[in-house]
C-alpha cells in the first residue's frame, strides 16, 4: 500500500528529489488531504511520493480522505479521468485527448479558491509524472495560485541504455558498480533499484535496458528461464514507475542458446527459436520493452556474416516481438573497426549513413534504428550525424551518452545540455528550412511509429549515483530534454540547482555559470576545433595526440609539419559531406562557411590557415589549451565561494575533482602543445611556456 511505502528506499543520496523543510508552498497555506480517483500501482506510487514530498517539506503528514468535501481547502485530487466527471468548461473532451497516454494538467478548480488542487491525467502514468511535476513546483517554491498547467512529452519513447555487466563492472562507468548485477547474479538488496527508478520517472523516462550492448556469454542467459525470474523483479520495480524493461541482446543466441548452428536471419528456425524466446519473455514481464541490438559493430555477430542485411537481420526479431508490442532498437554504430590507417580513402564518419540509407523503407515498424548523436563517436565535439532525418520511411531515435567517456569521465565537469541542446536544434533540411533534428526524432516529421532519445547512462552505485555530484545535473537533464528539447539550458539548468541543494541564492549564482561554460572550457584544452580523437587508446582517459594515429579504429587526425585536419570533402577527401542535405553540405564544403569549431573535422588546413575568429589555426590551439586551464581555476573559483553554502560532504567531494580536474588540464595544455609546437615549429605569439 502506499499509505505504508517508506521512501526513500535506499541511504543513497536522493539528488534532484531531496526535500527539505520550509519550502514556500507556492502562496498556499497547507496541503494537508489527498483524495485518489482511480486505482492502480503506478498510482500508489505517485501517491507515496506526493505524501512524501509533501511531508518532508512541510512536516505535516497528509491524510488520504476517501469522501473529499468539495469545499475542503488545502486538498490535492489525484484525478484518473476516466473515474469522474470534471465540469466541461475546464476539462473538455478536447484538452482531455490532448494530455495523450502520458500527459497531466494541474489546476486549482475555479470555484474552490482554496488549495484545493487537481492533478489529472488519462492515465496512471501521466498522473505520476503530474505528481513529479507538483513536487518539483512546491521545491523550487513556484506559486501555485491560479495553477493552469498541462503537459506532455515530445517523444515517446525516453530511453535510458545501461552499458552493465553481470559480474557488477559497467562498461565507461565512471561512478562505482553496477546497480543491478554482483558477482555474475542480480543483486538481492533492490532498495537502490527502487530510488533509481524514482529518480528515473521524475524526469519522465519510460524505457530501460539493464545490460550492456556488449553482451557477452553470462548476459547472452538473461533471456533463458533461469534469469527471466531475476529480470522480472526489476521489471516489477520499474512497472510501478511507468517504466518498461528492455534487455541488450546477443545475435548470436540461437547458436548460443538454441544449439542451432547458424543465426542466419531467413532461415526459419532461427526465426522460430525467437519467435519461442519471445513468448517465453513475455510469460515473465508482461509489458517487456523489446531488444536493444548492436550488431555486426566492434566484434559482435550479426547478419552480415550470412550476408543478410540489417534489414533482414532486425525485421525477424522484431517478428517475433510484434504479437507482444515489443520493440527491436538496432544501433546503427555499424563500421569497418579493422581499418588500414595507411588507407586515405575510407572513411569511419561515413559508415553508419552508408549502411542504413539504402534501407530506407524496408524495415518493419516495430523496429527503430537508434543513431548516435555523431557520426564518430561521442567526442566532446563533432559534427551531428547525417542519418538523421535522411530515412523518412524508418523509425529513428538519437542516441546521446550520458557517461562521459571523451568528456572527462565524471573527474572533469562537463555540463552536456548545452552540446544536447545544439543537437537536438541542429537543422537537417531534410525537410526544408526547420527540420530540426528534435523534430525528426519526436516523430513530428515524419510519421514514425517509434521514436525518441536514448542515452548510455552515467550511475553506478557510489553514494551519489554519478561519482562527481555536478553530473547529476547531465543525468536530470537529459530525462528532462527527452520530455521536451525545448527546455532552455538555463531553465533545466536552474531547477535542478534549486532541487539538488535548496533555494540559497549563492549556490545557484555559482553553480549556474560554472555548469554553463564547463563543455567549453573541456573543449578548450582537449582536442581542437572538432578533430577529437587524442585520447589514451582503450580507457580513452587523458590526452595522447597519436594515441589513435596508426590504428585500426579509423580515428585520425591527419597531423604533420604543415598542416592538420581530416578531408572530408565532396571535391578531393572522403566525401563524406555529400550525406548531407544541400544546405548543410555546402556550409561544410566551403573554408568559407564551415564553423571553426568544425573545421578540422571538415578540412585538412596548414596551421598558418586563418579562422573566422581571425586567428591562425596555430594561435588558436594554443590559446584555447591556456584559456582552458584558466577556466578550471574560474571553476574553482566559484566553487570555493560555496564553503558553508553546501553540506560538507558533497562541498569536499566535488572540490576534490574540482584539482584533480586542474591537474588534467594542465596535462592536456602542455601536451597539445608542445606536440604542436614541435611539430609546426612555430612559436606562441604570446610567448607562453610551451615545451
Ligand atoms: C564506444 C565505446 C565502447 C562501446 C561502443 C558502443 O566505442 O568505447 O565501449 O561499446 O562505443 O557504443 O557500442
Amino acid at each position: 500500500m502506499a499509505q505504508e511505502a517508506r521512501l526513500p528506499y535506499s541511504s543513497a543520496d536522493q539528488g534532484w528529489l531531496s526535500y527539505t523543510k520550509n519550502a514556500s508552498l507556492g502562496g498556499i497555506k497547507e496541503l494537508t488531504q489527498i483524495a485518489v480517483y482511480g486505482a492502480s500501482e503506478v498510482l500508489d506510487s505517485a501517491l507515496a511520493e506526493l505524501i512524501y514530498g509533501i511531508y518532508e517539506m512541510t512536516g505535516t503528514l497528509p491524510v488520504i480522505v476517501s469522501d473529499p468535501d468539495r469545499q475542503a481547502s488545502s486538498l490535492i485530487r489525484l484525478v484518473l479521468l476516466e473515474e469522474i466527471v470534471l465540469p466541461e468548461d475546464w476539462m473538455n473532451a478536447a484538452r482531455m485527448k490532448d494530455l495523450g497516454e502520458e500527459g497531466y494538467a494541474i489546476r486549482q478548480h475555479p470555484e474552490n479558491g482554496g488549495s484545493s488542487l487537481y492533478v489529472m491525467a488519462n492515465t496512471d502514468r501521466g498522473l505520476l509524472y503530474g505528481t513529479f511535476h507538483l513536487l518539483r513546483m512546491l521545491r523550487t517554491g513556484q506559486e501555485l495560485d491560479r495553477l493552469d498547467v498541462t503537459d506532455s512529452p515530445r517523444n515517446p519513447l525516453r530511453m535510458m541504455n545501461h552499458w552493465d555487466n553481470m559480474d557488477g563492472s559497467i562498461e565507461r562507468g565512471y561512478a562505482g558498480r553496477s546497480i543491478f548485477f554482483q558477482n555474475n547474479r542480480f543483486v538481492e538488496d533492490k532498495s537502490r533499484i527502487w530510488d533509481y527508478a524514482r529518480l528515473m520517472a521524475s524526469t519522465g523516462i519510460n524505457g530501460i535496458a539493464i545490460n550492456n550492448v556488449n553482451v557477452h556469454r553470462t548476459e547472452t542467459q538473461l533471456i533463458t528461464q533461469q534469469l527471466l525470474p531475476e529480470v522480472a523483479k526489476v521489471a516489477d520495480i520499474f512497472r510501478r514507475y511507468g517504466i518498461r524493461l528492455f534487455l541488450s541482446i546477443n545475435y548470436a543466441s540461437p547458436m548460443e542458446l538454441g544449439g542451432l548452428d547458424t543465426a542466419d536471419p531467413l532461415d526459419s528456425r532461427v526465426g522460430d527459436w525467437w519467435k519461442e524466446k519471445a513468448k517465453e519473455i513475455y510469460e515473465y514481464i508482461p509489458d517487456f520493452g523489446g531488444f536493444v541490438v548492436k550488431a555486426d559493430s566492434e566484434h559482435r555477430p550479426g547478419p552480415f556474416t550470412y550476408d543478410r542485411t540489417h534489414a533482414d537481420g532486425s525485421n525477424m526479431l522484431a517478428e517475433a516481438l510484434e504479437p507482444f508490442g515489443g520493440l527491436v532498437i538496432w544501433r546503427c554504430f555499424v563500421y569497418n573497426c579493422l581499418q588500414d590507417w595507411r588507407d586515405r580513402s575510407t572513411d569511419r564518419a561515413r559508415a553508419a549513413y552508408d549502411h542504413f540509407k539504402p534501407l530506407d523503407g524496408q524495415f518493419k515498424n516495430n523496429v527503430v534504428l537508434q543513431i548516435k548523436n555523431g557520426p564518430m563517436d561521442f567526442q566532446v565535439r563533432e559534427a551531428v550525424s547525417p542519418l538523421l532525418g535522411a530515412m523518412p520511411g524508418t523509425n529513428q531515435m538519437l542516441e546521446f551518452q550520458i557517461t562521459q567517456e571523451y568528456t572527462g569521465q565524471q573527474k572533469h565537469l562537463c555540463y552536456l545540455v548545452p552540446q544536447w541542446k545544439e543537437i537536438l536544434d541542429f537543422d537537417t533540411f531534410a525537410r526544408g528550412q526547420g527540420t530540426e533534428v528534435k523534430k525528426v526524432v519526436s516523430g513530428e516529421v515524419y510519421p514514425y511509429r517509434s521514436c525518441g532519445i536514448a542515452a548510455v547512462i552515467n550511475v553506478g552505485d557510489d553514494h551519489n549515483w554519478t561519482g562527481h555530484t555536478l553530473a547529476q545535473a547531465n543525468l536530470y537533464g537529459y530525462g528532462r530534454l527527452a520530455w521536451n528539447p525545448d527546455l532552455t539550458e538555463e531553465e533545466i539548468t536552474g531547477e535542478w540547482i534549486r532541487l539538488t541543494f535548496g533555494g540559497d541564492a549563492l549556490v545557484s549564482a555559482e553553480i549556474e555559470p560554472m555548469l554553463a561554460d564547463s563543455w567549453h572550457v573541456y573543449e578548450s584544452y582537449t582536442s581542437p576545433l572538432g578533430v577529437g580523437w587524442m585520447v589514451n587508446p582503450g580507457h580513452h582517459y587523458g590526452p595522447n595526440v597519436d594515441g589513435y594515429e596508426y590504428s585500426v579504429w579509423g580515428t585520425y587526425h591527419f597531423a604533420d609539419c604543415h598542416g592538420i585536419g581530416v578531408n572530408r570533402t565532396i571535391k578531393d577527401g572522403t566525401g563524406y559531406v555529400s550525406q548531407y542535405f544541400p544546405e548543410n553540405a555546402q556550409r561544410y564544403e566551403s573554408l568559407e562557411t564551415c564553423p571553426d569549431e568544425l573545421l578540422l573535422f571538415f578540412h585538412h588546413v596548414p596551421y598558418s590557415h586563418v579562422l573566422h575568429s581571425g586567428k591562425t589555426v596555430i594561435q588558436h590551439i594554443y590559446d584555447t589549451h591556456f584559456d582552458g586551464v584558466e577556466g578550471v581555476e574560474q571553476l574553482i573559483g566559484r566553487w570555493r565561494k560555496l564553503e558553508g553554502h553546501i553540506d560538507e560532504r558533497r562541498y569536499r567531494k566535488v572540490w576534490e575533482r574540482l584539482h584533480i580536474q586542474l591537474e588534467h588540464a594542465k596535462e592536456w595544455r602542455d601536451i597539445i602543445n608542445t606536440y604542436f609546437y614541435r611539430k609546426s615549429g612555430i612559436p606562441d605569439a604570446a610567448g607562453r611556456t610551451i615545451y
